[in-house]
């Protein structure tokens, strides 16, 4: 029988502004911003369609959070769970060949302020609304006036406040994180980590906030697309080749044993897709319709690396 304990979501990181930590060649998509839109209205209702009711964006994904919100009230489906985060902006304005940091952090309460007034939009259908990539650095999580206003939209619209962290030390952020208490309560009640086959540094911790019935959302399960066989990776191609061989037995491409692999091993409650086409999407959702053995999970389990050298390679990923 088929355990269906994690549901597929869809994420927009890649579907709102032209470049994006692509690692594959797309000379063939045309990068304007109308062409965007329409193909972000056309995932976002295919993938509805195939059965996903979770979407997720950002203040900074260029206009991701614009074409969710239009998606949405324009077709009102009222099964849907939207999330969103605050704390980047996106400065490349559209601009092909940026120069600079596509996107800058600042978890201040004025730039919660700021884009909270654009995510509240997403209401009804917004249930979720995170702090983007969370860091000790960043000060956020200890941060009285920003924790304050969190507590205050939680209660005021009745949506679970979250976070989302990256980065080498993802396990004490969310450790630290889970312990924030504002008002005599638990603040965060949703978190968004990187968890694939390479980095399951996040497992201990992800389940134990499982078992308190906490949400725990999948990002960045293909790696950003470096599970899947690429040139510019050859210290992963034995890692290929078992991808390969599991999911010829099951007759699904590799990026759906990938994600099955996350699935099936840490039991969250979504893991997100962050297909760019109907192809892609497709192909991610037969995850859906397999189960892994014990012995091939366990056949995967073994390529994990460590977070110190997972990080600096995803770091060095290029906008294009
Ligand atoms: N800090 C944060 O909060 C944060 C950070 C990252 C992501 N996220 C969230 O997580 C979502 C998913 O993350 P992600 O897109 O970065 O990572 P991902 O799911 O690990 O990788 C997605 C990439 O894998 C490749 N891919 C997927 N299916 C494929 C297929 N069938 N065949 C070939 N290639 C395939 C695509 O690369 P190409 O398009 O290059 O071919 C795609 O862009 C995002 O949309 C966002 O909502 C949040």
């Amino acid at each position: 029988m088929k355990s269906h304990v994690t549901r597929i979501g869809l994420g927009l990181a890649a579907l709102g502004r032209p470049e994006y930590i692509n690692i594959r060649e797309h000379a063939d998509v045309d990068k304007a911003e109308k062409s965007y839109r329409l193909r972000a209205m056309d995932l976002l209702e295919f993938g509805y369609l195939r059965g996903i009711r979770d979407f997720d964006t950002a203040a900074s994904y260029g206009k991701g959070e614009q074409f969710l919100k239009e998606w949405y009230q324009d077709t009102r489906y009222p099964d849907v769970r939207l999330s969103s985060k605050w704390g980047y902006t996106y400065k490349a304005n559209w601009e092909i060949g940026y120069n600079g940091p596509h996107e800058v952090k600042e978890h201040s309460l004025s730039k919660l302020q700021e884009q909270w007034s654009g995510a509240k939009e997403l209401l009804p259908g917004l249930k979720i609304y995170q702090i983007h990539s969370a860091t000790f650095e960043s000060g956020v999580l200890e941060n009285k006036e920003v924790l304050d206003e969190l507590l205050r939209i939680k209660k005021t619209f009745g949506i679970q406040i979250g976070l989302s962290v990256s980065g080498a030390n993802q396990k004490e952020v969310i450790s630290a994180a889970s312990k924030v208490a504002v008002g005599g309560e638990e603040l965060f009640e949703s978190f968004q980590v990187t968890y694939n086959i390479l980095d399951e540094s996040t497992h201990e911790v992800l389940r134990k906030l499982l078992e308190k019935g906490k949400v725990v959302i999948i990002k960045e399960a293909l790696a950003n697309g470096r599970l899947l066989r690429n040139s510019n990776y050859p210290q992963y191609e034995s890692l290929y080749k078992q991808l390969d061989e599991i999911a010829s037995d099951h007759g699904v491409g590799p990026d759906a044993i990938a994600l099955r692999y996350v699935m099936d091993r840490l039991q969250a409650n979504l893991v997100l897709s962050g297909a760019s086409t109907r192809k892609q999407l497709d192909s991610n959702l037969k995850a859906l319709s397999i189960e892994l053995s014990e012995e091939e999970i366990t056949s995967l389990k073994g390529f994990h690396i460590q977070p110190e050298i997972y990080w600096p390679e995803r770091k060095q990923l290029s906008w294009n």
